[in-house]
């Protein structure tokens, strides 16, 4: 059974609360396992042809309704600032928007810590200040849906005008959900509560709507702050784009240069993410890898760190436990609830291998669209960048940084907790660099004709 097929099975329509036929698929549907797709990046010079543009794409944008129905791919649309200016949004409109969001990604490279090779001046020209106004995403299960979403795009786009087409990449995990590092990825995803889908084992419980959608109450009680009118923010979410160029090869010098045997480079690797390759949690199978308990949605993220509190197991500064500290004892306060993330990340480039090379790295052809979806998404990824990635206080590690996404100018370090000595490991590098990103708005289905329309009213 595919991923698609066990999700739907777990889709239950009396439980729903949310307006799901005005919210957009890729905020509340998994990605397809294999999956392909696109990111296409535009450019509006002139409002009328860029909404009319809007106006012929609605119809195309999938909503998250039904579940049962047999989509082969889906299209999503999201705005930035620029874009929305652009379109001629009135300026009382546009300033009910966040700051953060007004401002763009690159200016708030201070805050999110992009600095050296990940700062904007060496982003990607499509992601340079002001320039991507529209993000479309499809995603498809197979190259056929895939080349079929496309030739729909495209044909409303060559009926178009005043629309510059800034860039298209191509990206898809042909071996399952797997990343350039070859490690399945996207597992650990919060249940948003009224939205039809049950928690997972291990995922306690559904997190309030509000914290992923607008219009809804969030874990605090109450909606958060919406753009205004209602027509344009309500069943809308913020959605962060950060893609990364993969440096696999320095990852697996990295590996090599710190363990004798294939097992011990594994061991490590999975050190680092706190899961191994299959996605096997290391708390559920601390020693070797288990391809079936990696693969089994229903034990794969079944786990806490209770038994587990000085990071023996899972050391407390791997990517998976920073990210999400679940109940780990934290020196900073922190209500992980409000900073949990959907994560539509997607993978390009050649399949992972163990023979790739440093030398290999400067084609810069693996790599990955980090994309996630909250309500709050500006303050998390900034507060992430910021706390739980580029430092490490926040569980007594001083100034070590996330060993994956963390930006390490100098050397880093990563530390191993074990008895009776913990390990510390030099020459962390950083694995992941930046190539760009832009701070994006996702309509509602309605607020995309309400776009379309230009009647501001
Ligand atoms: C750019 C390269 C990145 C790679 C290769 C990567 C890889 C992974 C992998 C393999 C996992 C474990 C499996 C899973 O649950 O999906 C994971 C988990 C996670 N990552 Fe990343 N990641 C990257 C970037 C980021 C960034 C930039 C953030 C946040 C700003 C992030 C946030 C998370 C979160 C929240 C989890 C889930 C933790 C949990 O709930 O247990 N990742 N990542």
């Amino acid at each position: 059974m595919t991923l698609l097929q066990k999700l739907k099975q777990r889709f239950r329509r009396d439980s729903v609360t949310l307006d799901l036929h005005d919210i957009q698929a890729l905020i509340l549907r998994s990605r397809p396992e294999p999956y392909v797709g696109v990111h296409a990046m535009l450019h509006f010079n002139e409002a009328d042809g860029a909404r009319a543009l809007l106006g012929r794409l609605a119809p195309h944008i999938a909503s998250a309704d039904n579940w049962s129905e047999d989509l082969d791919f889906w299209i999503g649309a999201a705005l930035s600032f620029e874009g929305l200016k652009a379109l001629g949004v009135p300026e009382a409109q546009l300033k009910t928007f966040p700051l953060p969001f007004q401002q763009g990604m690159a200016a708030r490279s201070e805050q999110l810590r992009d600095f050296g090779p990940n700062a904007p001046e060496n982003w990607d020209e499509v992601f340079k200040a002001g320039n991507c106004h529209l993000a479309l995403t499809i995603y498809a299960v197979d190259d056929t849906a895939l080349d079929k979403a496309l030739a729909t795009a495209r044909a409303e786009l060559d009926k178009s005008s005043g629309v510059t087409l800034l860039g298209e990449h191509r990206f898809g995990a042909p071996d399952g959900a797997k990343n350039p590092f070859g490690f399945r990825d996207s597992i650990s995803q919060p249940a948003v509560d009224g939205s039809g889908v049950d928690p997972l084992p291990g995922e306690e419980r559904a997190i309030k709507a509000g914290e992923f959608l607008l219009g809804y109450e969030s874990e605090n009680g109450q909606a958060l702050g919406m753009p205004e009118p209602a027509a344009l923010g309500k069943n809308g979410t913020f959605v962060v784009l950060r893609k990364y160029n993969s440096r696999v090869g320095c990852f697996n010098a990295f590996l090599k240069a710190h363990g004798e045997t294939p097992d011990e480079h594994e061991h490590l690797a999975a050190k680092m993410f706190g899961r191994w390759r299959s996605g096997a949690p290391l708390t559920l199978s601390p020693d070797h890898d288990d391809p079936e308990l990696g693969a089994d949605p229903q034990r794969n993220n079944d786990f806490d760190f209770k038994d587990d509190p000085k990071g023996r197991v899972v050391p407390l500064g791997c990517h998976m436990r920073r990210l999400n500290p679940r109940d780990s004892e934290l020196t900073l306060l922190t209500d992980v609830n409000i900073h949990r993330i959907i994560r539509r990340s997607s993978t390009f480039g050649p399949v992972y291998s163990e023979d790739v090379a440093p030398e290999d790295d400067a084609k810069g052809d693996r790599g990955l669209f980090f994309i996630f979806i909250s309500a709050r998404a500006y303050d998390t990824i900034e507060f992430m960048q910021q706390e739980w990635i580029n430092r490490g206080n926040f569980v007594d590690l001083g100034e070590e940084r996330d060993p994956i996404v963390g930006l390490h100018e100098d050397d880093g370090r990563f530390t191993i907790p074990q008895a009776p000595a913990r390990k510390r490991i030099d020459g962390i590098q950083t694995f992941n660099v930046m190539k760009g990103g832009e701070y994006l708005f996702m309509p509602s289905l309605s607020a995309i004709q309400w776009l379309a329309a230009g009647s501001w009213g």
